[in-house]
């Protein structure tokens, strides 16, 4: 099958997504369509460059960046042309719901939902606040407990991308965890934080349940089983 994958800026779902559709790609075609803030966060959790194992760049396996896609996304002609049996979002931030459920198409993603259903053909889409709290992963960050203010700081040293001064600039980490194993006081670090999920985002995702031809899924598991 051909599958277009949407991916969207959040840390939530994003590394499960990934394993997800590295096994679709086994045996399906994969096209990945990335939003701005999703090429951002990719990076962040190192997962920018592991994309070319999912979509290796033939036809109908490409990658396509938002910030290479121009403004009015020729791309997502293909969805009206039925290139693809399906597309999912996964996955899909509070900001992508929203513009859905209010029919706004201006981003890569939501254009991408909008040709979709208007050729008929199935929207999945995982939204990260669907309701209660979550527990998100977070790119890496500096424990200022832990943290010893070395004079000569190994991580800022090694750091291949200069992304290390006495904070880490997340938009230059790729997210290679070199950091990581190199201080000496183990004070870099990710992990997970609690967030609680807004009564607007939560709403969204209700009205989005009933709209013509999206079906919303409780988590990137689920997607396994449409096919
Ligand atoms: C590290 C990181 C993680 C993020 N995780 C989430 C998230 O889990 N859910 C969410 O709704 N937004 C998250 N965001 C914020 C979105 O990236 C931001 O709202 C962006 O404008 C969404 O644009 P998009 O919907 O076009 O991808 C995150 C941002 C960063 C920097």
């Amino acid at each position: 099958m051909n599958i277009a994958w949407g991916i969207t800026g959040a840390g939530h779902f994003l590394r499960e997504s990934y394993e997800i559709f590295w096994t679709l790609a086994q045996e399906h075609q994969i096209t990945t369509f990335v939003s701005g803030a999703g090429e951002e966060v990719l990076r962040m959790y190192g997962l920018f460059d592991k994309m070319s194992e999912i979509s290796n760049g033939e036809y109908l396996r490409e990658i396509f960046l938002e910030s290479r896609s121009g403004k009015s996304f020729p791309k997502a002609g293909r969805f009206l042309l039925g290139k693809y049996d399906a597309l999912i979002i996964s996955p899909a931030t509070s900001n992508t719901v929203a513009k859905v459920v209010h029919g706004i198409s201006d981003s890569l993603i939501t254009n991408a939902v909008t040709q979709t259903v208007k050729g008929g053909t199935p929207v999945y889409i995982v939204p990260v606040d669907i309701s209660g709290t979550l527990m998100s992963e977070m790119p890496y960050f500096i424990d200022r407990d832990a943290c010893e203010k070395c004079d000569d700081c190994p991580p800022k040293e090694r750091c291949p991308k200069n992304a290390i001064t006495d904070q880490i600039d997340l938009l230059k980490c790729d997210g290679c965890g070199l950091c990581v194993d190199c201080c000496p006081h183990s004070a870099i670090r990710g992990g997970f934080v609690k967030c609680r999920v807004r009564d607007i985002d939560a709403q969204n995702v209700e009205t989005m349940r009933s709209m013509d031809g999206i079906a919303v899924l409780k988590n990137p598991n689920e997607i396994l089983s449409l096919f």
